[in-house]
């Protein structure tokens, strides 16, 4: 039995692959119908050990629009809260549906999951990334501005797990990544370790300022992410007060900078409304594209 194709970080895949899962999802978009029967018949489950707003939607809406089933399984309504192993979850889940998608915690249950499942596995974020998205967000970028590759992307703020796949994009897609973040939030020395070995254009800098100067866009995430809870919530917020994309900061910027943010937002934290209803923002799109993106990633691991 050959190997289930996972989607589990993109630095996993190559960038000749992440392409053409991006050019299927631009089809994708562009011609729904086309697309109607493609995974008719087949059955994603979608396990979520945290909240979700878009990835469960877009996955849901997303398997529907190809003609596949999806089933949605929540941690506490699972078995896997009562204790059963993530190994013996992904062994039954494997006998009933094609494909896995699952939003957890730390990176080593995706692993896990992924280790044990004989279908394949996606990740719909863990702490430590959250590649679905930034396959959606460099669509975004290319639908509004054009190839990606040689352009400049800043981060200002938490150097979190969308970040950590930011980092990952740079180095497949050929862009310029600069992550601005205090000193004690920054990404992993591993991470970014490795992203040097593989010639990945990625600058960690503490100033915001010197992140956006003719940036081609420019990118934030929550202060306070879903593994965050229970830590000092206000020494957060304080230490990244100074990282808040406003005007002025967007000013910096090339002036068609686009701005982009995952969602959910908390405006007036990393973000204000001017910025994120202003004229640069493309969130929404952002939003949608996660759809589409999905759809193609579906499509490439069940090789539709
Ligand atoms: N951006 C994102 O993954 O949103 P949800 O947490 O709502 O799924
Ligand atoms: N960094 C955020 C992303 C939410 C989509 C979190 O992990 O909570």
């Amino acid at each position: 039995m050959t190997a289930p194709r996972h989607f589990l970080d993109l630095d996993r895949l190559d960038g000749v692959t992440l392409r053409r899962i991006l050019d299927r999802a631009v089809a994708m978009k562009r011609d729904r119908d086309a697309f109607r029967d493609l995974l008719r018949g087949r059955t994603l489950a979608m396990i979520f050990e945290k909240p979700s707003t878009r990835t469960r939607v877009s996955f849901e809406v997303g398997m529907r629009q190809l003609g596949g089933d999806p089933v949605v399984l929540k941690q506490d309504d699972m078995q896997i809260g009562r204790g059963e192993t993530i190994a013996d979850t992904a062994r039954v889940l494997s006998r009933y549906v094609d494909a896995i998608m699952v939003r957890t915690g730390g990176e080593d249950r995706l692993h896990e999951l992924a280790a044990h499942a004989s279908v394949p596995v996606i990740n719909g974020l863990t702490n430590e990334s959250h590649p679905c998205q930034i396959m959606a967000d460099v669509m975004t970028f290319e639908e509004h501005r054009g190839p990606i590759a040689g352009r400049v992307v800043a981060w200002s703020g938490d150097a979190n797990n969308v970040a950590a796949s930011w980092v990952h994009a740079a180095v497949r897609f050929g862009f310029e990544l600069r992550v601005a973040s205090p000193a004690h939030l920054s990404l992993p020395p591993a991470l970014l370790a490795r992203a040097a070995a593989e010639k990945g254009r990625v600058v960690c800098v503490e100033d915001p300022a010197e992140a956006v100067r003719g940036a081609d866009c420019v990118v934030t995430d929550a202060w306070v992410s879903m593994n965050h809870m229970g830590v000092e919530k206000q020494a957060r917020l304080d230490s990244l007060a100074p990282y808040q994309v406003n005007d002025h900061l967007m000013g910096l910027a090339k002036p068609d900078a686009l701005f982009m943010h995952c969602l959910p937002a908390h405006r007036g934290e990393e973000v204000t409304d001017a910025v994120i209803d202003g004229p640069q923002s493309v969130v929404w799109d952002e939003a949608e594209n996660r759809m589409h993106a999905q759809k193609a990633i579906l499509a490439w691991c069940l090789e539709a």
